[in-house]
């Protein structure tokens, strides 16, 4: 029998044959757009290491939380920089803090609209590092010095204040032991058991988190946060994350970075039946834009086909500073 002819090509012969038999496609439902809150006042000040991104104070954050809305993007995920950084972070739990600020504004002026906040101690303590540091012998690099169990309990505090300003899910990126438990059990002694917890499970110590670093003005002073975030090299560890926080009463678990990490996030969804998010960080993001403003790629087609990837990897929400533009797209 001879072979049939174009036996593939007939399912890629034109524009409506592709858009039929296309398996996934991108929808605005599924994105998230990540803000910078730096406290001060009638602040958009651009951020150098990320282009289209800026710094908005408390005041001026809802006009643009107001615009995401308008797009049609569900969600927005804050990080705050606070005026203050200390030893603890004190400022992360602070009524009057910057993400407090920001998020009753936000919620004030446009309820429907879902504001995640990053629950973690790095842009708020003076050393950078996600937790509190705990007194170590002389020759101590640095590493392994991060107080788990009394990071905790501060990370429970800070998401307590987040829903108390009306935040609708917090989202641990600290990568503690067990802070999801903490965090949760904080919530439901307080009220809040409608808030949801979207838990960063699976995050590695990444080069990819540079120009965010810069953004948050996080970058740790000393060592680097390879003793609680994930090595690169591992994907069994993952699902041991994953599979604590779903136990510990996360409700949405969440890969990152994307890219290097889609073996990941496809293993997650073989595996676990609740919401798998996938953060497109912003290295992933300056990436595509350096080579894209060299002349090196396309920009919206490289941006399609980067977050076409993901979602086909498995991820039902997308976190990405891409989002504004996709929705223009998608819109
Ligand atoms: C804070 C945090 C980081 C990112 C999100 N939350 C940086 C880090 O872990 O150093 C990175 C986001 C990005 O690169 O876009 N812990």
């Amino acid at each position: 029998m001879s072979f049939p002819k174009n036996r593939m090509r007939r399912l890629r012969s034109s524009d409506s044959m592709r858009r039929l038999v296309r398996q996934t496609n991108l929808v605005l439902d599924d994105f998230v757009y990540p803000l910078f809150v730096r406290d001060g006042k009638s602040l958009k000040e651009p951020i150098k290491s990320m282009k289209d991104c800026f710094h908005f104070s408390p005041d001026t954050i809802a006009d643009e939380a107001e615009q995401v809305a308008s797009l049609g993007i569900p969600a927005i995920l804050l990080f705050g920089l606070p005026e203050k950084k200390d030893e603890k972070g004190s400022q992360a739990w602070a009524e009057d803090g910057v993400i407090q600020k920001a998020v009753r504004e936000i919620k004030n002026r446009i309820p429907e609209l879902l504001v995640i906040t990053d629950i973690c101690l790095c842009e708020y303590t003076d050393h950078g590092h996600c937790g509190i540091i705990k007194a170590c012998p002389e020759n101590c690099q640095g590493n392994g010095r991060v107080d788990n169990d009394g990071t905790c309990e501060l990370l429970a505090k800070v998401a307590l204040s987040h829903a108390q300003a009306g935040a609708d899910i917090v989202a641990p990126s600290d990568m503690m032991d067990g802070r999801v438990k903490y965090i949760r059990e904080a919530l439901e002694e307080n009220g809040f058991e409608e808030t949801a917890i979207m838990s960063y499970a699976a995050k590695y110590a990444s080069a990819f988190y540079g120009p965010f670093r810069d953004a948050a003005e996080s970058a740790p002073a000393f060592g680097d946060r390879r003793t609680y975030q994930m090595d690169p090299a591992n994907s069994d560890q993952a699902m041991a994350e994953i599979a604590l926080d779903i136990e510990e009463g996360a409700d949405i678990i969440m890969v990152k970075p994307a890219l290097a990490y889609l073996d990941i996030i496809y293993r997650a969804k073989q595996c676990f039946d609740c919401p798998i998010a996938a953060y497109n960080v912003s290295g992933e993001y300056m990436m595509l834009n350096a080579a894209a403003d060299n002349g090196l790629l396309e920009r919206e087609a490289a941006m399609s086909e980067m977050l076409t990837a993901i979602k086909r990897a498995g991820a039902d929400i997308i976190i990405t500073y891409f989002a504004k533009a996709i929705a223009k797209n998608l819109g």
